[in-house]
């Protein structure tokens, strides 16, 4: 490449098209009106097949190369939906639906996605099949893992699987990934604190969900410090602290909620075995009781050695081996592109998206400027993962 001429000529339209969707931002599984777009497009594309409702309302589309000799096929992914907040960035495409906006880029990874497959539908400058999948539910609603459950990686054979998220503060015009964790697992907690409540002059007569509750709030940051491998990664954080009405009432129950982040299932499993331990006996302690709820979400997003190196290749391809980052250091945001990982060997890439508000802020917009750039990775990687 890099870009070619005809991604390039691609511009204005794919930019249309993500604005529209910034215009009508849609939650979760909800995503019936972007869904329905991608399916109607890729349908008009020429693609060999377009398939509607995996993972409830997932899409993916099948384009075949010129030549079909080579069996593989490889999975390219974006994810469709939106964020829960009100947009302040005041752009002229800025969200036209209250509570609800594209703060984190989706719109650009669809428009891409969609983006490379007219490309690809046109050109089929490969062999094999590339399966453009467009995915519900990224936003803590486990679309993958419901695509995934839903049978996406044998029903069309895929053998690969890449992924790509937009980077606030990367330059434009560069690239970021690296082999092993990329991103981290995010578990969910809940703490429910069982005392006796009582008169607050009384605390003798009481036992106290306030204290109990703080008690455990401090003692499970010992997990980080004292239980976990100072070289490895974790990050416990509790939330909410919810407990009492008046201010002469000892409250008979308390309720946190937290976030568990960790770069490893081992250190996953011993975070959840060291909270049980905790949480429990620092209420037993007390004469309390306290019950945790760990609801595990993603995993590790993991990207695989080989994989990795594919995509950096493609992403060198376009913009240079100087602006190819291979080996960031790993986030504790997480992504849940992560159960497409579990499910096959593959590679998750950030693509530059320049300054700016970061994701999930109210004035956050997609970069259109680097829907090329996207493009060109994917038609790179499918050129060379699958050489005609
Ligand atoms: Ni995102």
């Amino acid at each position: 490449m890099p870009i070619v001429n005809r991604i390039a000529a691609l511009h204005d339209e794919v930019t249309a098209w993500r604005r529209d969707f910034h215009e009508h931002p849609e939650l979760q599984f909800e995503v019936h009106r972007t869904a329905g777009i991608v399916a109607d497009k890729l349908k008009a594309f020429g693609c060999d097949e377009v398939v509607t409702g995996i993972g409830r309302t997932g899409v993916v589309g099948l384009i075949k190369g010129a030549k079909s000799t080579s069996g593989k096929v490889v999975g390219l992914r974006a994810d469709m939906d939106a964020l829960p907040l009100d947009e302040i960035s005041g752009k002229p495409h800025a969200s036209r639906i209250p509570g609800k906006m594209h703060a984190c880029g989706h719109d650009g990874h669809t428009a891409m996605l969609l983006g490379a497959a007219k490309y690809l539908a046109e050109t089929r400058n490969f062999d094999g099949t590339v399966a453009v999948i467009f995915q519900p539910a990224e936003e803590g609603g486990g679309g993958a893992r419901e695509m995934v459950d839903d049978g996406l990686m044998d029903r069309f054979g895929i053998q690969e699987i890449y992924g790509m998220h937009n980077g606030p503060g990367l330059p434009v015009g560069t690239f970021a990934l690296r082999p092993g964790p990329l991103m981290a697992a995010a578990d969910g907690i809940r703490i429910e604190v069982e005392g006796k409540g009582g008169h607050a002059a009384q605390p003798h007569n009481s036992i106290d969900t306030v204290l109990v509750a703080s008690q455990i709030v401090a003692n499970i940051q010992s997990i980080a410090s004292r239980n976990v491998d100072p070289l490895e990664h974790v990050v416990v954080s509790v939330c909410t602290f919810n407990a009492g009405f008046a201010e002469n009432v000892i409250p008979h129950n308390a309720v946190l909620t937290g976030t568990v982040r960790t770069l490893s299932e081992a250190v996953r499993d011993a975070t959840e075995k060291r909270l049980h331990a905790i949480v429990e006996g620092t209420a037993a302690l007390f004469g309390a009781t306290a019950r945790l709820t760990y609801r595990r979400g993603a995993p590790v997003t993991a990207n695989h050695a080989a994989e990795a190196g594919f995509a950096g290749d493609a992403a060198a391809a376009v913009v240079g081996e100087a602006a190819v980052n291979r080996a960031i250091t790993p986030v504790m945001g997480a992504e849940d592109f992560a159960f497409m990982l579990n499910a096959r060997p593959g590679a998750f890439i950030f693509i530059g998206q320049g300054d700016g508000p970061q994701v999930h802020h109210p004035a956050y917009d997609f970069n259109d400027e680097i829907i090329p750039l996207g493009m060109s990775y994917w038609a790179r990687l499918v050129e060379t993962r699958l050489p005609a």
